[in-house]
């Protein structure tokens, strides 16, 4: 498999690095999704015709990548490894981006475990959305979230994002249709960017404010 070295950007905040995902993270990657099988399993997404069962293995790393970089081409996706102090601890992707009138994309993510807590993946999902902001000039962000799922709603309201409405069997999760709260954030909500704000947020111990 062949990445281009270019399929996403590298974006650096303190400890937190997102960078292209490539094909030598298999065998790290496989390693964390080994070990975290019972802590990522409920919130992973399936492919219905891949005929994935709740509770089952998650894919393999190539068959992710595979149909990661066919969008990613496209530009229809940005697929980050997440590192923090330069351990790969998880993942961030960006998907479906689009142009034209619509200007908009989400986010997906999830962490090591043992890395949970440190607020990594908030301030990954604050980079990738101002860099949809500034560099991709898109007008509005995603994070679709199983209503259950409090630490992801957390991470969601943590970066400034707000609870839009209510979506019925909306993403095949873990193996069937479930249901998802839609969360957004909106090119200018923020003035000076989320990153700013959480690094502010997170030196003065409080939560910002959502918009
Ligand atoms: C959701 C997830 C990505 C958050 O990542 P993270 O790097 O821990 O994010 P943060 O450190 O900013 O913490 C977010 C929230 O998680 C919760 N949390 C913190 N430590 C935790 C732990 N050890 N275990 C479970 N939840 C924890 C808290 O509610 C926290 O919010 P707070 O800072 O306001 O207290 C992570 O919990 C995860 O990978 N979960 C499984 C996969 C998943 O749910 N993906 C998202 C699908 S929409």
């Amino acid at each position: 498999m062949s990445w281009r070295s270019d399929v996403a950007p590298t974006l650096n905040e303190g400890d937190v690095r997102l960078r292209p995902l490539k094909a030598s993270d298999a065998r790290a990657w496989q390693e964390v999704r080994r070990r975290n099988q019972a802590w990522l399993g409920p919130w992973d997404a399936t492919v219905p015709d891949e005929g994935v069962r709740a509770g089952e293995v998650p894919p393999s790393f190539h068959a992710m990548t595979r149909r990661l970089r066919a969008e990613a081409r496209e530009g229809r996706v940005l697929p980050w490894a997440t590192e923090f102090r330069g351990r790969l601890v998880g993942q961030i992707t960006m998907g479906g981006i689009a142009y034209g009138s619509l200007r908009s994309a989400y986010i997906g993510y999830w962490i090591d475990q043992e890395f949970a807590g440190r607020g990594v993946t908030s301030m990954g999902v604050a980079m990738a959305t101002d860099y949809a902001f500034d560099v991709l000039r898109l007008h509005r962000m995603e994070l679709n979230i199983r209503p259950e799922n409090t630490s992801s709603r957390a991470v969601a309201e943590k970066v400034g994002y707000r609870e839009e409405g209510f979506r019925e069997k909306y993403l095949h999760i873990n193996g069937d249709w479930r249901d998802h709260v839609t969360y957004v954030l909106f090119a200018g909500d923020v003035p000076g960017g989320v990153v700013a704000r959480l690094r502010d947020a997170v030196r003065h111990d409080t939560h910002p404010t959502t918009p």
